[in-house]
């Protein structure tokens, strides 16, 4: 289980303190998936890093399976917004960057989730050859690689077009059912929040405090962009959002 308890999140000192994140709280069951969503600026990257363990929060804790978060994790993958990949590398070293750095084998599964993403015909290519689309998905399948427990996603579709969204969306939730990681997905965008978060947490305007908690019980129903509850819970986010 993931806490987090009343945590702030200050840049800098004295004057030129930049308060992001105030008092925030929450706590995510094993293998749930949670959306956060806010203005732009608002603090979700702060969280999202104090998640990660790369940032320390000024006060409240985090702790995960009732350990502290106060560095990197091994059972924590993180996926920035660009999918970070060194175009020197192929599709496939890129995919499993984080085990050849530690000197360590690919996982048998690792082709498995390279196919399951579309990418095993593009294995040896590089990223330069690569659509957005595909290095997203590379992207997904690196953070993958290592097997990780939690999930941490920082916009990772953003700028792709409605489709290819869709789609990677579809294939991100496939692939949550079957790894049952936990997911902590930061998103701009309402109908990725209300996809792919069982749970959505709104945000204020920086520094970000929780204004509304939105339950979506039927996220992962076949066709779930199709039924009411989806739009629902749409609008549900909107008017969050406006208030
Ligand atoms: N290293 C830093 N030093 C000082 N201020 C920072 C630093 N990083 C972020 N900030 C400020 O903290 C606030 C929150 O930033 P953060 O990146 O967490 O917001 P965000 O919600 O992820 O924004 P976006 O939606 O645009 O990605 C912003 O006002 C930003 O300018
Ligand atoms: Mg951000």
């Amino acid at each position: 289980m993931i806490d987090v308890h009343a945590v702030t999140i200050d840049y800098g000192q004295g004057e030129q303190t930049v308060r992001a994140v105030e008092n925030v709280s929450f706590h995510l069951d094993k293998g749930k998936s949670l959306a956060l969503i806010g203005p732009s600026g608002c603090g979700k990257t702060s969280l999202l890093f104090a998640l990660s363990g790369l940032l320390y929060p000024r006060s409240g804790r985090i702790t995960m399976g009732g350990e502290e978060v106060n560095t990197p994790r091994r059972d924590v993958a993180l996926i920035l917004q660009n999918a970070g990949l060194l175009p020197w590398k192929t599709v496939w070293q890129n995919a499993n960057l984080s085990l050849l750095l530690n000197g360590e084998f690919p996982q048998q599964n690792a082709a498995e989730v390279l196919a399951h993403l579309g990418l095993d015909s593009v294995m040896k290519r590089f990223p330069a050859e690569l659509s957005e689309g595909m290095k997203r998905r590379v992207g997904i399948a690196r953070a993958l690689s290592t097997s990780p427990s939690v999930l941490l996603m920082d916009e990772p579709l953003a700028s792709l077009d409605t489709l290819t969204r869709e789609k990677i969306q579809d294939l991100f939730l496939n692939l949550w059912h079957e790894h049952g990681f936990s997911l902590i997905l930061v998103t701009h965008n309402i109908e990725e929040a209300a996809f792919l978060g069982q749970r959505i947490i709104v945000f204020t305007d920086r520094p970000a405090r929780i204004s509304a908690i939105v339950d979506n019980p039927q996220m992962g129903a076949l066709d779930y962009r199709e039924r009411s509850p989806f739009q629902a819970v749409m609008s549900q986010l909107r008017e969050a959002l406006e208030a």
